[in-house]
């Protein structure tokens, strides 16, 4: 059986890619800072195994990695996000952004790939996002950090490939899930969004875990150092906005 470690499983979009990779026959590490919910998803699963602690806590992960054994795939979902103009950026939150967003999938991939060199190879997939592939306002902070996760995943896949191991992300757009749930939740800002989308609709959780299954597969096995964007079209449409008649 393969196994698959998932950070921020505990809700959203980290909660439903460790209910997809269940389905598909994974062991599935639940790694989550929120116990209570971690160990409820956990529990849902065929073979689910609760890992509560901080992704920032290098320490912790290294241990929580090693006594979970073998890891075929460890998807780097856990994120938090802070909006505002950059010109009102608390330098402690935007430390502790790149710290949880940047910095923790750096801890996390580098505890793995460890294993996995170890164990003849293995498959990272690391949740970035559009905005770190193009600026949206009052995003800075976060969208710096996911910047920093889409190149971080290109030099992991240049120097671990010879290890074996695939390293890819994944770009979600516009999701109707978790942290953006109460964003969509305003009828205003669902039509003004989807309207924005080449395929005329949000996003869900399933178009994410899809993509971060195929990365993980044998499916996938000649393809690393790419992000894919699940964003139904949106990076691709600026010209859209601005027809010629
Ligand atoms: N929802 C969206 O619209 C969207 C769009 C693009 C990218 N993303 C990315 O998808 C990923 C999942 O987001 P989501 O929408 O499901 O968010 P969410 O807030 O619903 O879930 C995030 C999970 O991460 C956990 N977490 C946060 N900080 C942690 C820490 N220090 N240690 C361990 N766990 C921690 C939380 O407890 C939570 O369970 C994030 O990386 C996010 O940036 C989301």
């Amino acid at each position: 059986m393969k196994s698959m470690i998932v950070t921020g499983a505990a809700n959203g979009i980290g909660r439903a890619i460790a209910q997809g990779a269940d389905l598909a026959g994974y062991r599935v590490g639940v790694l989550d800072i929120a116990r209570e919910h971690a160990e409820a998803t956990a529990a849902q699963l065929s073979h689910g195994e609760p890992l509560v602690c901080d992704v920032t806590n290098a320490e912790l992960i290294a241990r929580q990695f090693e006594q979970f054994g073998d890891i075929d795939v460890l998807v780097n979902n856990a994120g938090i996000l802070r909006t505002g103009p950059l010109i009102d950026h608390e330098p402690d939150d935007f430390r502790l952004v790149i710290e949880t967003n940047l910095n923790a999938v750096f801890v996390a991939a580098q505890a793995a790939a460890r294993i996995m060199r170890d164990h003849g190879g293995g498959c990272i997939v690391n949740i970035a996002s559009i905005v770190g592939m193009h600026p949206s306002p009052n995003s800075g902070a976060y969208a710096a950090a996911k910047g920093g996760v889409i190149s971080l995943t290109q030099h992991m896949s240049l120097e671990w490939g010879a290890y074996g191991i695939r390293v890819n992300a994944v770009a979600p757009g516009f999701i109707d899930a978790g942290m953006s749930a109460p964003f969509y939740g305003d009828p205003d800002v669902r039509e003004r969004r989807s309207s924005a989308v080449p395929i005329g609709r949000l996003g869900s959780e399933e178009d994410v875990v899809k993509a971060v299954l195929f990365l993980a597969s044998d499916d996938a096995d000649y393809i690393s150092g790419e992000t894919v964007a699940v964003d139904g079209g949106v990076i691709n449409s600026v010209l859209m906005h601005l027809p010629r008649d």
